[in-house]
């Protein structure tokens, strides 16, 4: 048994994931987004803090000598068209940052960022301001939007500063409110909406635009629980339908989850893992990344494919009669139902249709318990990097 019950589960995942590539498509040829060694400071001494930095100082220290915050540190983002992706870490992690470098609302020191396959950083101001308002729609925390205002004029509010024509836009703006579920509401002043209703007309105007790239910043965070989980789950919906490129940020892995995208994962200016939320949990990149996905839920994010015994010929069914089957592509969590019933396991169908193994009880519930199928539990040998490792902060919002 490999040492440490936790690095072996990840091992023993890592495999099967590595089996199962089917479920992954391949990546498209143009990216839409393509940042390549972005680094962004605040602060004067610019020149020196990325001297510092590349001498290999740590961001506290070249703060303390130069008063100047490394934001960013070399970093890379692949966005492809109709991607959703959510970049995700602790407060001042650098996440607002790396949005707002993407439209160069702010610029970076360092780096390129292509959009559409232009490069953003050799844009003149005024050219910059013309691609931002037609590339790109943003949605923020607070809503930035005119509470005496109706919603409709909210909607239509950026279509009014492109001068498009008032018939056009109200047609737009209607549309985008459909879309968000606020139909009927148009007369309503925004400041007589809920929070929940706010940050729908915000994400109206926003898609009203018709920008091909959505940036979201903690767009759902002052939102109470559950109204943050219905706009989840209806930006999960909208996307199906839209196909956006969408980049969200969010300091909360369970919401990174929910969104089902890849997921970029940040600390100290930095991308230290990027990938699905499945593969982040089958590998976690460092210690830090194993702490941070230590917590979750991974029913609602292991997949029936990857925990699927896929060598074995599937069980007979109960008195010969028809029996109940697993998708490849089904989360752990809805398959427990199935499984629940059965004294084995279930056979597995992938996309096709065809036989794709066999998920059984016990590596469902061995997956469950966070240690690999037929091994020792985890508690027996704690993994010496757990050990040794401090306890990151919870995070805070913002
Ligand atoms: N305008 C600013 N001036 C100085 N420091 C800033 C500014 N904006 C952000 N920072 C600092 O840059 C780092 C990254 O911040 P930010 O991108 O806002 O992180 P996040 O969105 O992950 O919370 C933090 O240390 C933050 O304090
Ligand atoms: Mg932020």
């Amino acid at each position: 048994m490999p040492p440490g019950g936790g690095a072996s589960l990840h091992g023993s995942l890592r495999d099967r994931h590595d089996r199962y590539r089917p479920l992954t498509a391949a990546p498209m040829a143009t990216p839409m987004i393509l940042a390549e060694g972005v680094s962004c400071v605040y602060g004067a001494r610019e020149k020196d803090a990325l001297a510092m930095m590349r001498a290999g100082e740590s961001r506290a220290s070249i703060l303390d000598r130069t008063g100047t915050v490394i934001a960013l540190n070399d970093v890379g983002l692949r966005v492809d068209e109709g991607e959703l992706v959510v970049v995700m870490g602790l407060s001042g992690s650098g996440k607002s940052t790396l949005l707002r470098c993407l439209n160069r609302l702010v610029t970076p020191a360092r780096g390129s960022i292509q959009v559409a396959g232009q490069e953003v950083m050799a844009m003149g101001t005024r050219e910059l301001r013309e691609f931002r308002r037609r590339t790109f729609g943003m949605v923020f925390q607070h809503f930035a939007l005119f509470p005496h205002r109706t919603v409709l004029e909210n909607v239509e509010f950026g279509l009014e500063v492109q001068g498009v024509a008032r018939a056009a836009r109200r047609r737009s703006a209607e549309t985008a409110l459909d879309l968000v579920g606020l139909a009927g509401w148009e007369g309503k002043r925004l400041g007589q909406l809920s929070g929940g209703m706010k940050q729908r007309a915000g994400l109206a105007r926003a898609l009203a635009a018709d920008a091909s790239i959505l940036l979201m910043d903690e767009a759902f965070s002052a939102l109470d629980p559950l109204i943050r989980r219905d706009m989840q789950g209806e930006l999960v919906a909208l996307q199906r339908r839209l196909r956006k490129t969408i980049v969200f940020v969010s300091h909360d892995l369970d919401e990174a989850i929910a969104l089902g995208g890849r997921i970029a994962l940040m600390m100290d200016g930095a991308i230290v893992q990027d990938g699905t939320a499945e593969s982040i949990l089958a590998a976690p990149a460092t210690p830090y990344v194993e702490r941070f996905v230590e917590h979750i839920d991974v029913s609602g994010v292991l997949r029936v494919g990857t925990l699927a015994d896929r060598a074995a010929a599937p069980p007979p069914g109960r008195d010969g009669g028809p029996r109940a089957f697993l998708r490849a592509d089904m989360t752990l969590r809805e398959a427990l139902p199935l499984l629940a019933s059965e004294p084995d396991g279930l056979p597995v169908l992938d996309a096709a249709g065809c036989h794709a193994g066999v998920l059984w009880r016990t590596a469902a519930l061995s997956a469950l318990a966070r240690r690999p199928h037929n091994e020792e539990p985890a508690w027996t040998s704690p993994s010496p990097a757990s050990r040794s490792m401090t306890y990151a902060t919870a995070p805070s919002t913002g």
